[in-house]
């Protein structure tokens, strides 16, 4: 590993050691691991798909509002260590095209972003996924479940970021469709294995909920 990753993974662990809404310090550790095993599979550079990787969040719309859109953390960190203005480019540009946006989603325009955002979502999908679904929820104030809530699957990005909705909607509205987004093979077969289980927890949800279970 070389000197930056070990940096890179140092400054992470400080920036997110404050974070219960499931973006934690391991979210983006597991988002690098997957990343790089995407990457290599699909001849990326994985040099610069460890970059955006590990910095996906550091200037999240969510996360750091203030800094998401001049990405001043993430340029900040790697001009300290001397990284090349046009790494920095590439990294910038990756960030800005991995998150999820309703229906104004973008297709990255490079493999490297490919493999950073199939990684990240992966990590909203299967167990895991449920797990930060539900702390994600609750740090918002988001209820469980509202059967009086409708969830929405047509929602533009200013719409999904802002009706309050409930963690159990978010499946239907975000979880369910990443499966048909992933850009990479390897993705989409570990996809379809997490969305099984995404499933198969919902209906027990269901069932108890109507008292069938
Ligand atoms: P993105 O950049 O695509 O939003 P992130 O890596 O920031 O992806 O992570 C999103 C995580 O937050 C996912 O695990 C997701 O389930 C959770 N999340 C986002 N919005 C909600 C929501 N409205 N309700 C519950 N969980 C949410
Ligand atoms: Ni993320």
């Amino acid at each position: 590993m070389t000197t930056i990753i070990k940096d890179t993974i140092e400054y992470i662990k400080q920036i997110f050691k404050d974070d219960f809404s499931g973006h934690d310090f391991f979210h983006s550790l597991r988002v690098y691991q997957m990343a790089t095993n995407i990457a290599k599979k699909e001849n990326a550079d994985v040099f610069i798909v460890q970059l955006a990787s590990l910095l996906h969040d550091v200037d999240d719309r969510k996360l750091s509002p203030a800094t998401y859109k001049s990405k001043e953390r993430v340029i900040s960190f790697l001009n300290t260590h001397n990284v090349d203005k046009h790494i920095i480019d590439r990294v910038c540009k990756i960030i800005d095209e991995v998150s999820f946006n309703g229906t104004d989603t973008v297709i990255p325009s490079s493999i490297e972003a490919k493999c950073v955002q199939d990684a990240d979502r992966l990590d909203a999908m299967g167990a895991i996924g449920i797990a930060r679904a539900f702390a994600y929820g609750g740090s918002h104030n988001r209820a469980i479940y509202n059967p009086e809530i409708k969830p929405r699957t047509d929602m533009n990005k200013n719409e999904y970021h802002t009706y309050n909705s409930t963690t159990i909607n978010h499946f239907y509205e975000k979880l369910f469709l990443l499966k048909y987004m992933m850009n990479t093979s390897t993705a989409k077969e570990i996809a379809e294995y997490r969305e099984k289980y995404m499933k198969s927890f919902l209906d027990e949800f269901m069932a108890e909920w109507d008292g069938k279970n």
